[in-house]
């Protein structure tokens, strides 16, 4: 096969920062996808409905020039998150849900929420007014090893969860575990997941093995191979639970290479690309569609996009670095370019 011709995707999960950095990222968000969920892990985080509307101001500013180019705001949940927030989101034609950063996970997650039971009142109003909660789905206990984090908080967390507030919709973002696998196919229509392209493609031997490459560092941390084959299995497998969320997550290379390195990989600017060649791995370049451009929106209520966008069989190097950006694979080679 040399052409694929896919309905335009989007993307269920995507950080695009502030300023600068915003420019260069949302362009190559907006030239593959429709729209795409816009984490709201800011400084200060996006904890209103109002500072979300600002936020989608400046990126509808940053677009390109004649982009129809959606973002769907969501707004970070705290300890403070109140009751008439989440009516005011239910009531937004802009928000479609509240993120949950247990506090200290991953960047920018130090306001999440250090006690989930006392948010209960909270979660009990999203599941009224069907609002979604993401779930970056990590404990943060100190003695809890980083590879398990992900396992222990499905177990212990996201099972309580979902026995009380059976009807929440929620999305466990950027799975990485067979665990996490197993849980979201085990349950309700109501419970879906994300998975990032670097969580198909690699396992952690690409962070740690034969030196350290930190540009492989992201937040749940890659797992192993097991995890990796569990993973491409779900995404493959034509079930509508999973479905494409990049966790583009943009650090200058100077924060990334760096004796504490900033935590996240680039990939927005061949996302795609990326996914196809996951897909192809397991000759499953069938189920793309469905798992790019379908499942999502399904999940969300929305309309499924109209327009195509076609992939062609034709390699290029992606390039060292992005307006300071260094790229999931810089420098190394992609079978597919989408065509412009
Ligand atoms: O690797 C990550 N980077 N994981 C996250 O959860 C956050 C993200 C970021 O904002 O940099
Ligand atoms: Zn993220």
């Amino acid at each position: 096969m040399n052409n694929l011709t896919l309905i335009q995707p989007d993307d269920w999960h995507l950080h695009v920062r502030t300023g600068a950095v915003l420019n260069t990222v949302i362009a190559h968000t907006a030239q593959q996808f429709a729209r795409a969920i816009i984490m709201p892990n800011l400084k200060p985080p996006v904890t209103t409905v109002e500072m979300a509307l600002v936020y989608r101001t400046e990126i509808l500013q940053a677009l390109p020039q004649g982009s129809a180019f959606q973002p769907l705001m969501t707004l970070y949940l705290t300890n403070q998150t109140t009751l008439e927030e989440v009516q005011k989101v239910a009531e937004s034609e802009h928000v479609y849900g509240f993120k949950l950063y247990p506090a200290g996970a991953t960047t920018n997650s130090d306001a999440g929420v250090s006690n989930l039971t006392a948010l209960y009142p909270v979660l009990e109003a999203m599941q009224k007014y069907d609002v979604p909660l993401l779930i970056h789905g990590e404990v943060t206990n100190a003695e809890c090893d980083i590879f398990d984090r992900e396992a222990v908080f499905v177990e212990q967390t996201l099972s309580e969860l979902v026995k009380n507030f059976p009807d929440l919709r929620i999305v466990l973002e950027h799975v990485t575990t067979e665990e996490a696998v197993q849980f979201v196919e085990s349950t309700g229509k109501n419970i879906a997941a994300t998975i990032t392209p670097q969580h198909l493609l690699y396992n952690r031997n690409a962070i740690l093995a034969g030196g350290i490459r930190p540009h492989y560092y992201c937040l749940p941390i890659l797992k192993r191979e097991k995890h990796r084959l569990a993973l491409v299995k779900a995404a493959t497998s034509g079930n509508p639970k999973f479905f494409l969320g990049t966790d583009s997550a943009p650090h200058l290379t100077h924060t990334k290479e760096n004796a504490c390195g900033c935590a996240g990989c680039y990939s927005a600017y061949g996302a795609i690309e990326l996914y196809a060649e996951a897909f192809e791995q397991v000759n499953a370049l069938d189920k793309l569609e469905g798992f790019a451009s379908f499942f999502g929106a399904d999940f969300y209520k929305l309309p499924r996009n109209t327009k195509t966008i076609t992939l062609e069989k034709n390699a290029w190097t992606v390039p060292l670095s992005y307006d300071g950006i260094t790229p999931l694979k810089a420098n190394e080679t992609l079978a597919w370019k989408m065509l412009l």
